[in-house]
């Protein structure tokens, strides 16, 4: 099976949006970056439904994740529970880094960098969307391996004694991390809009698919009791 992330880059002149009405944009701009992910598997959704925890309810037999960044939005459907996140990659407060992780957790990484550190909270916020938990299952959640720091890679973590595959893509100083488990994920990312035009009727006109070269594409994974 293979899962279409899009990422879609958020206009210039929406960067500079009352934050209120810039929430309600970027959603809006993710939305259209899940159908962009729709279409391209060829599945039709229909009205977007959320549970407990505002957690995205699977759609027409799908089902659907996304995220919202100033700069960046995400977005994935598939037919297996998914999540999907992305940041970017800017320097916080060293205290977080053990909000986030262990030790132990930080060295299978190579050490405590912002680069790490981005590529650990995308893929567990991707593993907790999935399970509809959010950042509430965090403690939880813990990385067990990871393939050396590159733009594009692979990250397994454990949840409740469940292991999960999720594949990360650096892009423009942003780290984005989607669930794949056995799934090939083939990343799509439209060209960067002229700054001030508007995003919505460009995203749909012009969709150019970007495939990276991947380290593990092709890669079969089955989720397993660890
Ligand atoms: C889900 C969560 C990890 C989102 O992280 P974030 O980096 O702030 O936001 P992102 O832009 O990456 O993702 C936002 C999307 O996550 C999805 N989402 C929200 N809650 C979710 C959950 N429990 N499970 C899966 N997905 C969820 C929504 O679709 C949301 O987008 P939308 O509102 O436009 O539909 C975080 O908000 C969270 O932990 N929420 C759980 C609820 C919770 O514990 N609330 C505590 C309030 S004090």
């Amino acid at each position: 099976m293979v899962i279409y992330p899009v990422i879609l880059p958020v206009a210039e002149y929406e960067h500079h949006l009352p934050s209120r009405e810039k929430a309600i944009l970027l959603s809006r701009v993710a939305r259209q970056a899940l159908d962009l992910s729709a279409q391209k598997t060829g599945v039709t959704l229909g009205e977007l439904c959320k549970g407990e925890n505002d957690a995205p309810l699977p759609c027409n037999g799908h089902y659907w994740s996304v995220s919202h960044k100033p700069r960046y939005v995400a977005a994935v459907v598939t037919q297996d529970p998914v999540g999907i996140d992305i940041e970017e990659v800017t320097p916080r407060s060293e205290s977080i880094f053990a909000y986030v992780a262990s030790d132990e957790e930080w060295q299978l990484g190579g050490g405590k960098t912002w680069d790490v550190f981005f590529r650990y909270w995308t893929a567990k916020e991707a593993v907790l969307k999935a399970v509809g938990i959010g950042l509430g299952g965090l403690k939880k959640c813990r990385v067990v391996s990871t393939s050396p720091v590159s733009d594009r890679g692979d990250i397994v973590l454990s949840y409740e004694r469940v292991t999960f595959l999720v594949e990360q893509l650096c892009y423009d100083n942003h780290v984005a991390s989607v669930l794949k488990n056995s799934a090939t994920v083939q990343w799509i990312i439209p060209e960067t809009p002229p700054a001030g035009k508007a995003a919505s009727p460009w995203y749909s006109r012009t969709p150019a698919s970007t495939q990276s070269p991947s380290l593990t594409h092709g890669q079969s994974y089955t989720p397993s009791e660890h």
